[in-house]
């Protein structure tokens, strides 16, 4: 079978060759485009009025684009309070009109001379101002079990606290792209590049005020997404298709690299208040918490972002009586949006900055502390749903502590650390329990279009889209294994609104499972078809026709065989039908959002990374000596493309944890609510220098999930949450610097900075 073997990225000859196509390079190749550029606001909050006409005194300036232009609904957004072309500047950076020009340059200057008449109003630039002005919106959450109030009086320890910490922006290599064509007949095509095409074909709809028949929109490959792309490309492409009106001209809006990081949402930075409670020999007993994130502007994903992060404070952790309430506040920030793990690495950050501040007032290992309040097998979460396979956290445990040499390693690294007084060293290692599936039921569908062609080559479209991730390469292997040809014969076509209708964003790392299953069902359909051409030429029962590796044979050894570009042609002739439309649903899902409780989740991802690290205690600078996981992906669809996302769903956590840092100016003068880190030369990013210098990874064996394509786990955000061992580690070694039995509080990002405070934090107190 095709599943399971390593294959590179179905388009990594054209990645690195630089021939992959971009939405804004399919703009590139077309001529008579104009591009669409924004006027932004220079206000955090303020009441606004335009005066469009010294734009259209700049040549080449060809239309610009205000509210008055919207035929349909002027809203960006599925909650309706995102005002496409606002009245109030909501934040530093707002779009307010968009000019379009002949040229980059012509509409650039174009929006320059758009005059903004400015109303300053209040504003709210921090999380601490938004809780202290009772600034939220949407609807709070609770998750509750047992008794925590209760549970925290008869505790031997009680730990109270603040965990802070900040966002995360995107930096997908592809900035926000969108390009629209309006046809002679009046239909528009949208290339954009969206994790979710079908939400971005109803909002272009709705701007328009037509039917979603009319509008397709399609999605060749993303430069990454990241969650990034789920909700907020809907908008652009909503300005592109309205210039494309108005204009009869294609129109392409690209974003530049500082709109974007000015314009669009970002991972929501969270403060939460916590009460956390242990019997004296380690265990858990309770947690209490309130959870507040950063939701921006406006609502975009914050609501389920928080019931994700809920739904996450357990991590792998047994807590039996838990009380968290979680409630999304409003800034004059940028809309944040969801970001691999979708509030989960929040939830997770909560447990695991609990168990790490813990460990040494009550005197365990940290990993010893960790493992002991592993779930037990027939345990349940917070929110009611039975911990399957629980079992597999603790194996997956001593596996990695056999991979990684952890107590000879350990025992080195004390030593070490008692030789050397200005340098530490630090190991940790952290789990990860990570629920599969939309919390949201709906979501958990897909449709797939299979077409074999008389030559025996294969054509599939499915509802899921590639920014990278390989999801196409995966969809190839199961179409072939699911035919029986050789993976050349199977072509990925671009995601497409008007092949496969009503589909979900590719996102909650679900979508091989959703649109493998949707892929296999449409292939077994053709299959079995084709079996029916074949049984009686081969003189077999059609159940008995086995099709592998492009042939066609009975089950013994020795029959007669067909090629399977052979037996399509025979059932065209034979008038059978060579296409077919797969769909699948997860079954066994119910999810009470209102109650907070339920099983939304197929099944869990489980993995445990070790992390090395070395601490300067002259500049706080660090080293990430060495990294080992161990992660379960199942029995894996494509064990290189497994590797690669564990890979980089680690570096991109750590990134997240200890380097990314979004500042944003909070003073009163005039460029208040500016974010300040406006481009990569301010904005850190991990790169190969941050890399751990060992780096290896491991696929937990024998690990195949029922119920899910060919026995594979989803793979996508699991692995980033396993970067908490590299800031636990950090804990660690920080620690080293004072004395034994205290408390080691850390900022997030764990910059240098932060670090270096810490050890000098550590130092006073020995
Ligand atoms: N990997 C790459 N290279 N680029 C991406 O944008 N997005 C991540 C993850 N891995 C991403 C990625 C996120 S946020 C999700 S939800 C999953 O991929 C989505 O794809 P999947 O459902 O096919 O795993
Ligand atoms: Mo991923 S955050 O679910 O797009």
């Amino acid at each position: 079978p095709v599943v399971g073997r390593v294959a590179p990225h179905e388009s990594a000859a054209l990645h690195v060759t630089g021939r992959a196509q971009y939405t804004d390079d399919l703009a590139a190749r077309t001529s008579g485009v104009l591009t669409a550029w924004p006027v932004q606001s220079t206000h955090a909050h303020a009441r606004i009025s335009l005066d469009v006409a010294p734009a259209y005194e700049v040549a080449g300036v060809v239309r610009v684009l205000t509210a008055d232009d919207v035929p349909g609904v002027n809203d960006a957004g599925v909650k309706h309070d995102e005002p496409l072309f606002p009245a109030e500047a909501m934040f530093h950076g707002h779009a307010l009109a968009w000019v379009l020009g002949e040229t980059p340059e012509a509409a650039r200057l174009g929006a320059a001379a758009v005059r903004v008449e400015a109303e300053p109003l209040p504003s709210i630039v921090t999380l601490r101002e938004a809780i202290e002005a009772g600034s939220f919106q949407g609807i709070p959450r609770t998750v509750v079990r047992g008794d925590a109030v209760e549970a925290l009086r008869t505790a031997s320890l009680v730990l109270e606290g603040v965990s802070e910490f900040g966002g995360q922006e995107h930096f997908y290599l592809e900035t926000h792209a969108s390009f629209a064509v309006r046809d002679g007949d009046g239909q528009y095509l949208v290339q954009c590049s969206t994790q979710h095409p079908s939400e971005t074909q109803e909002i272009v709809a709705h701007v328009l005020g037509i039917p979603s028949h009319e509008v397709t929109v399609q999605q060749l490959r993303m430069g990454g997404g990241f969650g990034g792309k789920e909700m907020q490309p809907h908008g652009f492409a909503a300005i592109a298709a309205l210039g494309a009106k108005l204009t009869g001209r294609p129109v392409r809006l690209r974003l530049d690299r500082t709109h974007d990081l000015t314009m669009t949402g970002k991972r929501h930075p969270f403060h939460i208040a916590w009460r956390a409670g242990f019997t004296g020999d380690g265990g858990l007993l309770a947690l209490e918490a309130t959870l507040t994130s950063d939701g921006g502007w406006s609502l975009d994903l914050s609501e389920p972002v928080m019931t994700r992060a809920l739904c996450h404070i357990d991590n792998a952790y047994w807590i039996p009586n838990v009380r968290a309430h979680g409630r999304v506040a409003k800034t004059n920030l940028p809309s944040n949006t969801a970001f691999r793990g979708f509030g989960g690495p929040q939830g997770v950050f909560l447990i695991e900055d609990v168990l790490g501040r813990a460990a040494p007032l009550l005197g365990i290992e940290p990993e010893r502390l960790r493992e002991q309040n592993f779930y037990r097998p027939g345990q349940t979460t917070p929110y009611g749903q039975l911990v399957k396979d629980a079992e597999r956290m603790p194996a997956i445990w001593s596996r990695l502590k056999e991979e990684c040499d952890h107590d000879a390693r350990r025992g080195e690294i004390d030593a070490f650390n008692r030789a050397h007084t200005q340098v530490k060293r630090g190991l940790a290692i952290t789990p990860i329990k990570f629920g599969i599936s939309f919390n949201f039921t709906a979501f958990n569908q897909a449709g797939a279009l299979v077409q074999v062609y008389k030559d025996g080559s294969v054509l599939v479209n499915h509802g899921g889209t590639e920014m990278g991730q390989g999801l196409h390469t995966k969809m190839l292997q199961v179409a072939a294994t699911a035919l029986g040809v050789e993976a050349h014969r199977v072509r990925l076509a671009p995601t497409r609104t008007d092949k496969v209708p009503n589909t979900s964003a590719t996102a909650a790392s679900s979508g091989a499972d959703l649109n493998g299953g949707a892929v296999k069902h449409a292939c077994e359909q053709i299959r079995d078809r084709l079996a029916e051409v074949a049984a009686p030429r081969l003189g077999i029962d059609p159940g008995e026709v086995r099709f592998g590796g492009g042939v066609v044979r009975g089950p013994g050894a020795g029959g007669p065989e067909l090629r399977f570009d052979e037996l399509v042609a025979i059932a065209y002739l034979e008038r059978v039908q060579l296409f077919a439309a797969g769909y699948y649903r997860t079954e066994g899902l119910e999810w009470d959002l209102d109650r907070m409780q339920g099983s939304p989740f197929k099944y869990f991802a489980y993995g445990a990374a070790a992390a090395e690290v070395e601490v300067d205690g002259f500049t706080g600078e660090y080293r990430l000596r060495r990294v080992d996981i161990v992660h379960d992906v199942g029995d894996s669809l494509s064990p290189l493309i497994d590797l690669g996302q564990i890979e980089g769903g680690y570096v991109q956590g750590v990134g997240w944890l200890t380097l990314e840092e979004l500042l944003w100016d909070t003073g009163d003068g005039p460029n208040r609510g500016r974010l300040l880190t406006q481009s990569a030369s301010t904005y850190k990013l991990p790169s190969f220098s941050e890399m751990p210098e060992v780096f290896n990874v491991h696929l937990f064996e024998n690990a195949r999930e029922d119920g899910a394509v060919y026995g594979s786990k989803a793979v996508g955000e699991p692995p980033l949450m396993l970067a908490f061992s590299a800031r636990e580690a950090l804990r660690a070694a920080v620690g080293a610097f004072g004395a034994p039995g205290r408390a080691v509080e850390l900022a997030s990002p764990a910059t240098p900075e932060a670090v270096f405070r810490a050890v000098e934090a550590a130092r006073a107190g020995a």
